[in-house]
């Protein structure tokens, strides 16, 4: 595994996404402890979780397996703040004073640890920009609880607020071979000062013919979501389809190993439920993506109007 530096952080350049399917409740708690187990062994130093992942449940889940890991002080582990689990499992957004204070507490508690290495605004809005918030983030810095402050946006309008603020270390945001033109971002934001980690670095895995095969329940769910959210993404992941073709390489290796070329951010994050995809995905730290593979990924991200 390769590690990069995020501030005064070395993290490795892959990083565990603990969230979405691996958090819910009905997906076995032993076979999450073994995802994270795995990922351990492979080198990776880095997991990244949220408040509100998978009904709430996604935070509590890795504190109870961390609560197993023997130098767990070593981990870089960052949280989110700012959107809330509600009734019925609806998500509302809450980035007052208090509860960003509240919810710190409750992550530092749930995960069983001294300080959040990061702790991003997740999702914030224009208002939530504003003097209040920096001096409750930096009452926080003071006391210990954070060691990094960061906002996870998409939003282009808000990467930029978050660059020019001043009042932050570290930028979350996507970054897949679906989504070429956010090198550019990164970029940016790399010379503006922040530290960048990749949200979503498999692109759900959405060209993978062994995704697209599979018809268990989780892929189901990841299925939904994606016709949901990405539905353009969906309608392209036929043009990359020559990713399963490679002899010796997945599809979601050679969509990695596509990110990872690139070192304008800190890590990368996978989100799995299962510990032989963070075998094969961790395999590729460190190996460059075959050039005859790369020129096909920028053909079919010119074919799909990505570039
Ligand atoms: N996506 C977002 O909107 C977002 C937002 C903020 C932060 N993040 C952070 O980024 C992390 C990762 O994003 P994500 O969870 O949305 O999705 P992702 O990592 O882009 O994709 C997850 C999907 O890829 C599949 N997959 C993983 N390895 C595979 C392999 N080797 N072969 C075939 N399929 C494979 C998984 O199935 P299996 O379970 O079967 O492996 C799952 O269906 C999150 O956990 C979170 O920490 C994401």
């Amino acid at each position: 595994m390769q590690y990069r530096p995020l501030a005064q952080f070395q993290v490795s350049e892959v990083g565990l996404g603990c969230a979405s399917y691996w958090g819910k409740k009905h997906f076995s708690e032993q076979q999450a402890s073994h995802v994270v187990q795995t990922a351990l062994e492979q080198g990776i130093n880095y997991m990244d979780t949220g408040a509100s992942y998978s009904g709430g449940y996604a935070e509590q889940r890795l504190g109870r397996i961390l609560r197993h890991v023997a130098d767990k002080d070593t981990l870089v582990v960052s949280s989110k703040v700012g959107t809330e689990v509600g009734r019925f499992g609806r998500l509302y957004k809450d980035f007052s004073p208090q509860n960003i204070r509240h919810s710190c507490e409750r992550s530092l508690t749930r995960l069983g640890i001294e300080q959040l290495s990061v702790c991003f605004l997740h999702g914030p809005n224009v208002e939530d920009f504003n003097d209040k918030t920096y001096q409750t983030l930096a009452e926080l810095k003071q006391a210990g609880k954070v060691a990094l402050w960061g906002v996870n946006t998409f939003n282009p309008h808000i990467i930029q607020l978050t660059q020019e603020s001043h009042q932050f270390d570290v930028l979350m945001t996507d970054f897949n071979i679906f989504k070429p033109h956010q090198l550019n971002t990164l970029k940016s934001a790399r010379q503006q000062g922040l530290e960048v980690i990749i949200a979503g670095a498999l692109g759900s895995a959405l060209y993978s013919r062994e995704w697209q095969r599979a018809y268990r329940l989780k892929n189901l769910w990841y299925k939904l979501r994606a016709f949901k959210n990405n539905r353009a993404q969906l309608k392209a992941a036929k043009y990359f389809d020559f990713l399963n073709t490679h002899p010796d390489l997945t599809a979601t290796q050679l969509a990695l190993a596509y990110v990872l070329r690139f070192n304008c951010f800190s890590s990368a994050l996978i989100g799995s439920t299962s510990a032989g995809h963070i075998r094969d995905l961790t395999a590729v730290s460190g190996q460059s993506i075959p050039s005859e593979y790369f020129q096909q990924i920028s053909q079919a991200q010119k074919h799909c109007g990505f570039v």
